[in-house]
This record gives structure tokens, C-alpha cells and sequence, in this order.
């Protein structure tokens, strides 16, 4: 798709977002299995759900847009999925492993948040208010979540791990 305006961005930048939300989606029950520290692996469940939400209001969006909800791939949410299945794969120690999990994780949150960031500024610029409350409730789920993860770890996992 050619980017030639605001509005276009808007729509590729949203298409990325579907596409990472999509792929986070797939990704979370493999985390939740996977983590043995019942904190995290709640906080994987939980926000296996709260992704489920959050597609559909990037659908919402792109019915706001009339434009087709459709995905475009995002390189970088390939890539921190990459990572963090390498670590899921490579590292033994349980608690190191978890750590590093947890660490992925948030890598993801914060993507997210840089994401959500943008498109509610963009659309706020370009007068889209229903897109931009839409955006907003999932950002903010993106934060909470974020912040759930710090404190996991502060006050778990980065202490079981082997120094
Ligand atoms: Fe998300």
C-alpha cells in the first residue's frame, strides 16, 4: 500500500498493531505453559484474554476507517518472539529462564505502548474520536499489564534467579 498521507500511515501503522496483537495472541498460551512461577504464568493467561479484547477493538477501528481489518507484517514483533522462544528453547535453569521470559514480555508490552502512543496521537490529530477511545482502553491495558510484569519481577523472579 502506497503511504502517501497522515491517514495512510494511520491504516499501515494500525495494520501493524493487528498484526502483532495477532501473532502476541498466538504466542501467550506457549509463555503460559512454559512458566512455572503460577504470578507469571497468571499473568500470561490473563492477558491472553485481555488480547482477545483488544483485537476486536482494532477491528472496531478499522470498521471507523472502512477499511478492511487486515494485518501487514511486523518485523519487529517477529523478531522479540524470536527472542523469546529462543529463550524458552535455550535456557535450562528454570528460574534464569524465567526471568528471561518475563524480560520478553515486557519487551512486547513496550512495543505495544510505543504503537498505541502514536496511532492515539494520529488520531486524535486527524479528528478520529471513536478510534482514539478504542486505542486508548488498549493502551492502558498495555500499561497495567507492564506494570504487573515489574512488579513479578521485583518482587519474584529476578530474586529465585541464580545470580
Ligand atoms: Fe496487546
Amino acid at each position: 500500500m502506497p503511504v502517501k498521507s497522515m491517514e495512510d500511515l494511520f491504516i499501515h501503522t494500525l495494520k501493524d498493531i493487528y498484526y502483532a496483537e495477532k501473532q502476541i495472541l498466538k504466542n501467550l498460551p506457549k509463555m503460559a505453559k512454559q512458566a512455572k512461577s503460577p504470578e507469571l504464568k497468571q499473568a500470561f493467561e490473563k492477558h491472553r484474554e485481555e488480547t482477545e479484547g483488544q483485537i476486536e477493538r482494532l477491528e472496531k477501528v478499522f470498521e471507523t476507517c472502512e477499511v478492511a481489518a487486515r494485518g501487514v507484517r511486523c518485523e519487529a514483533m517477529d523478531g522479540i518472539l524470536a527472542e523469546a522462544k529462543d529463550v524458552m528453547e535455550e535456557v535450562e535453569d528454570e528460574s534464569v529462564r524465567e526471568a528471561g521470559m518475563l524480560a520478553a514480555a515486557q519487551t512486547v508490552e513496550h512495543y505495544e505502548i510505543s504503537r498505541y502512543g502514536t496511532l492515539i496521537a494520529w488520531a486524535q490529530r486527524l479528528g478520529m474520536k471513536e478510534a482514539q477511545s478504542l486505542l486508548q482502553q488498549n493502551l492502558d491495558e498495555e500499561k497495567r499489564t507492564d506494570q504487573l510484569l515489574t512488579k513479578i519481577a521485583e518482587q519474584s523472579i529476578n530474586q529465585k534467579a541464580k545470580a
